[in-house]
């Protein structure tokens, strides 16, 4: 392998750029050349490229988004843009790719993999933590403080009006970053897809807390949660079922995918870089670099996007009782 193609897909995550960093400069490092894919997919097959090296990536890994920019393309879906995109990689004498995204994102490299034969190594990047094959996926560390601190914020204002917020997280279909703020913020509940808590329960809870002299509540709801009902629709039918509370709405939304990444994500970020191109050079393929047990470690793309839960099932123990 003599020139490796680096590019961010999907949503994007803070720690991208730190990845995208490792990444050239783990290039640089073993002499093979590093070019940088605009716009994920759709740069691809426009042949968006642009040649990096070691100096081309200084000042980044404390910026939060990606300098690559990210891009969810549809033209990659159909075996016409596939075939476009594989053309200008050959133009170009790009030989292998490192492809940092989420679950869409390694969908597109599997099947770019099975259909040319292309060296695809995948690098996990998304807030919703939604991988298998890591503990965590690049910028959730980040998404969970910048969360964190959000609800302390929201806290105040609660308990100054002595008022219940819906607060809502994101998270896709899972809810990772909905149960460790939950638990990190002291939440009255935590609504996630991995367990339905049912409308009478949390009713029940939330007069609970009330009486046990609680004048004020967070609930943080994960925006894949299985209640059936959204946030506003849930502020609605407390009000209307229980006049203790007056109730509040907050939709965090995209700010949880910005902000300089956390110390964690910058070490992880540099950590993945350097296994995923140095497997590449040992000649593996196919595979996502995670972090398991504190090491590096492989898992094939498609078990990574599987979607198997990884819910962790002591701090759901944990959640339930702190919040009795
Ligand atoms: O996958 C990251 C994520 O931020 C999810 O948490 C959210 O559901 C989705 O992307 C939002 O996508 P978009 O930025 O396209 O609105």
């Amino acid at each position: 392998i003599k020139k490796i193609g680096v590019m961010t897909s999907g949503g994007d995550s803070p720690g991208m750029n730190a990845a995208i960093r490792s990444v050239v400069r783990t290039c640089a490092y073993y002499h093979v050349d590093c070019v940088g894919i605009y716009r994920g997919y759709e740069g691809m097959i426009e042949g968006d490229f642009k040649e990096m090296n070691a100096r081309s990536v200084k000042g980044i890994i404390n910026k939060g988004g990606t300098i690559l920019k990210s891009a969810r393309s549809k033209e990659f879906r159909t075996a016409e843009g596939r075939k476009i995109a594989y053309e200008k990689l050959k133009e170009q004498n790009i030989d292998a790719l490192v492809v940092i995204g989420g679950d869409g994102s390694f969908t597109g490299a599997m099947i770019f993999n099975q259909e040319f034969g292309f060296p695809v190594m995948g690098i996990p990047g998304t807030i919703d933590n939604d991988i298998f094959g890591t503990t965590h996926t690049l910028g959730y560390d980040t998404a969970l403080n910048t969360v964190v601190e959000v609800i302390d914020k929201i806290r105040d204002t609660a308990s100054s009006h002595n008022r219940l917020f819906f607060v809502e997280v994101m998270g896709r279909d899972v809810g990772h970053i909905a149960l460790n703020v939950g638990v990190g913020a002291g939440a009255e509940e935590i609504l996630i897809p991995e367990e339905n808590l049912g409308l009478d329960r949390l009713l029940e809870s939330l007069r609970r807390s009330k009486r046990s002299g609680k004048s004020s509540s967070i609930v943080v709801v994960a925006e894949g949660d299985k209640i059936g009902k959204n946030v506003f629709e849930l502020k609605d039918y407390v009000e209307e079922n229980m006049t203790e509370y007056e109730v509040r709405v907050s939709v965090l939304g995209h700010m949880q995918r910005g902000g300089s990444p956390s110390c964690f994500d910058r070490v992880l970020a540099s950590r993945m870089g350097v296994k995923a191109v140095e497997s590449l050079l040992e000649g593996q393929t196919n595979y996502m670099v995670g972090l398991l047990n504190d090491k590096m470690a492989l898992t094939p793309l498609d078990q990574a996007i599987k979607g198997q839960s990884k819910i962790d099932k002591e701090l759901l123990r944990v959640s339930d009782i702190m919040t009795t």
